[in-house]
């Protein structure tokens, strides 16, 4: 007898583990994981053990430190004119991952469904089966991964309840443009459906692209709740600080689950978040040259070694098609993340992962690299990659 719940019995290990466990096996350079290999600002890993020994080591307030409600706040305003009142309209998370599960148990009922775009992040429809709401898909497809416009209005129902969007998006790289975001809002205001977004890649932009909030278009600011966290913009994926941003009504209702989940989050590092979100714009502006350079050496590494690179405009992934490199027993992503670990020596994600059963197709021939890592890793990657081609 399985003592095993229903509810969780369907998840099993993902092939993210699986891959981790073989890169470390086999010595490999791991792009797969989205976590930089290297250290957030000093200045912000210093206000962090000041606030320890500053004896800021209890419970902080459920619904986030003060200093911290009013950092994003200020922070929503300085980059995105989005004017938000700290003490109603913010909630502080532990990471964007809470913020989106306390988002789907605090805004939708049991039978409802929310939209996702697919590929999709690995969290959300775990959390959603867990909440017993049912997701409905729209693919995003092509080179530039756009969605089709009659496929994402049919998928708005009587049933909806919700939609998420992130953007930058994870795995693909893609950043919604201001037409994509104005149909999903009118969309969800004919439909009186809830946005919620994640934008935890806000920062890591390429090639002078613009993130826009979907909060800030017309008629979305009283039905989005936009979510972020500290972990990609400030390299600190580990201390998983995140927030949710809406309404005094929809984040209340964020609100009512997150204080059952996890009630309060890691207080000295509320302390930390504040000072990092405050950092000056050189220290925004320099994160994107840093990326901006890893991304265009890491383009040319891959189409050197014949990959078909699929360009990214946000986020710190590139997807590639590899099918012009893999050995002719290679089918499916699956088996060429396994091969160019184990064979070549560089670890990548299967993108399989991230869609439902009967769109797997469409990831099959690809592969996701994450590029947040130091520059020795990448040349690390690069003199592997350069393997690929001799072989
Ligand atoms: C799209 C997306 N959302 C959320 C997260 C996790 O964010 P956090 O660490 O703040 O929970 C990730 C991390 O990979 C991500 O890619």
């Amino acid at each position: 007898m399985s003592s095993i719940a229903r509810r969780v019995a369907g998840f099993g290990t993902t092939v993210f583990v699986e891959i981790n466990d073989l890169a470390r096996q086999c010595n490999a350079v791991n792009l797969g994981q989205g976590a930089p290999d290297f250290d957030g600002p000093p200045e912000v890993l210093a206000a962090a053990v000041k606030a320890i020994n500053g004896e800021l080591n209890q419970y902080a307030p459920g619904i986030g430190m003060q200093v911290l409600r009013e950092a994003v706040a200020q922070h929503a305003e300085r980059f995105y004119n989005q004017r938000v009142d700290w003490q109603t309209e913010v909630l502080i998370t532990s990471g964007a991952t809470e913020a989106v599960f306390a988002a789907i148990l605090g805004l939708t009922d049991p039978g409802d469904e929310v939209i996702v775009f697919e590929p999709v992040y690995d969290s959300y429809v775990p959390n959603m089966a867990m909440a017993g709401v049912r997701p409905r898909y729209v693919p995003l497809r092509g080179d530039q991964w756009s969605f089709d416009p009659d496929e994402l209005t049919r998928a708005f129902n009587a049933r909806t309840r919700a939609i998420i969007v992130n953007t930058p998006h994870n795995p693909t790289g893609k950043v919604y443009s201001r037409q994509e975001l104005s149909l999903i809002a009118d969309l969800c205001r004919k439909h009186q459906v809830v946005a919620i977004t994640d934008e935890v890649y806000e920062h890591i932009l390429y090639d002078g692209m613009a993130h826009i909030r979907l909060a800030t278009l017309p008629g979305m600011a009283e039905r989005t709740v936009t979510i972020s966290s500290v972990g990609k913009t400030f390299s600190v994926t580990g201390w998983k600080i995140g927030w949710a941003i809406g309404p005094a009504d929809l984040v209340n209702a964020v609100n009512r689950a997150h204080q059952f989940i996890t009630f309060a989050v890691a207080s000295p590092l509320q302390a930390a978040a504040a000072l990092a979100l405050g950092l000056p714009v050189k220290y925004f502006e320099e994160l994107q040259v840093s990326y901006q350079s890893k991304r265009n050496r890491m383009i040319e590494v891959f189409q050197q070694a014949g990959l078909r690179v699929l360009k990214p405009q946000g986020s710190y992934f590139i997807m590639a098609d590899w099918r012009a490199v893999a050995p002719r027993h290679v089918q499916d992503d699956v088996q060429f993340a396994r091969w160019l670990t184990t064979e070549i020596g560089v670890a990548c994600i299967p993108p399989s992962a991230f869609y439902q059963e009967s769109d797997k197709e469409l990831g099959r021939y690809l592969a996701r690299f994450a590029i947040c890592k130091k520059d020795e890793t990448l040349a690390a990657a690069a003199e592997r990659f350069a393997r690929l081609g001799k072989l």
